[in-house]
């Protein structure tokens, strides 16, 4: 049985429109994009002679690897939903699967590139274009980082968010984050887009701290990002390992999302719903107990479910990375003596 746990019919639809006068015609993933949406088809090459520096960027990004990536490879392979293609790659009808998320996914529609801000003279001349703010706020994003489980109805179940990186954002700004995606997402890289796969971002996402307790260390995490970490994709997690002076490796804690099956109320089989969800917060601070034999402790992020790492496709793939490592003897001399 695969991530989702089962197939059903593509059907019904939910237009999620950023703004609701502008519509990029994403669903969810339940529909590929519209093959008459205009010059939606556009190959990225046909974009690159004029913007050289935002094709090297987004050439280099998970946008361009969405469809071909070995991860998604090998998970599309567990199980070949046509929703995961209709999402990363939204263009595959008109031939751009490899290209998977490509500049017209996010620009063209109907023959017209969109952009935030007022197009110049220079660019008017050089292609059509049409002004459309939302493209800059996150509801843009959400429109692919926030989705749900799919009922046998083809509904969407609101109660079983597959992802949910939007809704956490909004927890972030309500605790004071002042941050947009496109402030943290689209800075330096512009449109690299990094994020977990790229370790200098990983890395930001959690200050880590070890001091003294009762019996030993305690570590403590506080949540950098502009969401919940891990967040994204669902079989991302982050264990934080205790390792004894022998060698015998524990996990403390797992923050991870876990998911179980419920009766299906529109169709009579069973369907997912997100069961608990133990990953960092935005802005939380937790702190953990480390047992008082641990002479070292390890937080490894997993780019896929620990079992799924042994499939043959992704023995040459990073598939973990040690985010944070401490001899707690010899670093930090947490135990009073
Ligand atoms: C995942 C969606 C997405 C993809 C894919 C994408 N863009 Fe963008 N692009 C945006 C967003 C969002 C902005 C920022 C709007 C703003 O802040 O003004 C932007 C801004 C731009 C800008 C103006 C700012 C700048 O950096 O120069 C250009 C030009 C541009 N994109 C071209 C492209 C080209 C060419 C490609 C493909 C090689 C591409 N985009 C792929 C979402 C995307
Ligand atoms: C023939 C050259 C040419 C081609 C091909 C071209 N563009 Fe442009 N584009 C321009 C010029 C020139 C500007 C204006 C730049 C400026 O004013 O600094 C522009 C501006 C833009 C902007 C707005 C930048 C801003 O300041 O917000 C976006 C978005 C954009 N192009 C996307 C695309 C996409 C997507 C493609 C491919 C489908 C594409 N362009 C193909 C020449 C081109
Ligand atoms: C304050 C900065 C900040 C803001 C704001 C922010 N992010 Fe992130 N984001 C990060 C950091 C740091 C990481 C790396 C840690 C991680 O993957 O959890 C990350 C990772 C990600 C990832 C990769 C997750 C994975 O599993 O590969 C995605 C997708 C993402 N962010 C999307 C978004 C979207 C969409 C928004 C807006 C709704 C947003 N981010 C807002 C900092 C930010
Ligand atoms: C058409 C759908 C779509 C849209 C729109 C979209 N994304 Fe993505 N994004 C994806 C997919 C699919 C992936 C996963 C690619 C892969 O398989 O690694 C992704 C991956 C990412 C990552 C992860 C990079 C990493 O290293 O793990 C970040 C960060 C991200 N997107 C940010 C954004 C932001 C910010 C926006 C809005 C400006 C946005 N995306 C809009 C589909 C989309
Ligand atoms: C509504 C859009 C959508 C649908 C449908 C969807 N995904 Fe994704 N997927 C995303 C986004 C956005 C990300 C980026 C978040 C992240 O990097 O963790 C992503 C990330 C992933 C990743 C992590 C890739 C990486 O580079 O590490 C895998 C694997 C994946 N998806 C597999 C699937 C499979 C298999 C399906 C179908 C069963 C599916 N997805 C359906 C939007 C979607």
């Amino acid at each position: 049985m695969g991530r989702w746990g089962f197939v059903v019919m593509l059907g019904g639809l939910l237009l999620m429109g950023a703004n609701p006068l502008i519509s990029w015609g994403f669903s969810s993933g339940l529909r590929p994009l519209d093959p008459a949406a205009g010059g939606a088809a556009a190959g990225a090459a046909s974009c690159r002679t004029c913007h050289q520096d935002v094709y090297r960027a987004w050439a280099g990004s998970r946008h361009a690897a969405a469809a071909t990536n070995a991860l998604f490879v090998s998970a599309l392979e567990k199980e070949p939903d046509p929703r995961c293609v209709n999402c990363h790659a939204p263009l595959r009808a008109q031939g751009r699967r490899d290209e998977g998320v490509n500049c017209a996914v996010c620009h063209v529609r109907d023959g017209k590139v969109r952009t935030a801000r007022p197009m110049s003279a220079l660019g008017e001349a050089a292609h059509k274009s049409e002004l459309a703010p939302a493209l800059a706020e996150p509801g843009f994003c959400a429109q692919c980082h926030e989705f749900a489980f799919r009922r046998a109805d083809g509904s969407l179940s609101d109660d079983a968010p597959i992802q949910s990186t939007v809704t956490e954002w909004r927890a972030y700004r309500d605790r004071g984050g002042q941050k947009s995606c496109r402030d943290c997402h689209m800075a330096e890289g512009g449109h690299r887009f990094w994020g977990a796969h790229h370790r200098p971002t990983l890395d930001q996402a959690i200050a880590y701290s070890l001091s003294p307790s009762a019996a030993g260390c305690r570590l403590t995490l506080q949540n950098q990002a502009g969401h919940a970490v891990p967040t994204g994709d669902m079989t991302r997690r982050l264990d934080v390992v205790a390792v004894t002076a022998a060698g015998r490796r524990r996990v403390v804690q797992s923050l991870v999302r876990t998911f179980r099956f419920v009766p299906d109320e529109a169709g009579g089989g069973m369907r997912k719903v997100r069961d608990a969800d133990s990953t960092l917060r935005p802005a939380e601070r937790r702190s953990l107990d480390l047992p008082a034999d641990a002479a070292r402790v390890e937080v490894v992020y997993w780019f896929t479910h620990p079992r799924n790492a042994m499939t043959p496709q992704l023995r040459d793939t990073e598939t973990r990375r040690v985010l944070f490592a401490a001899d707690l003897e010899e670093d930090v001399p947490c135990a009073i003596p």
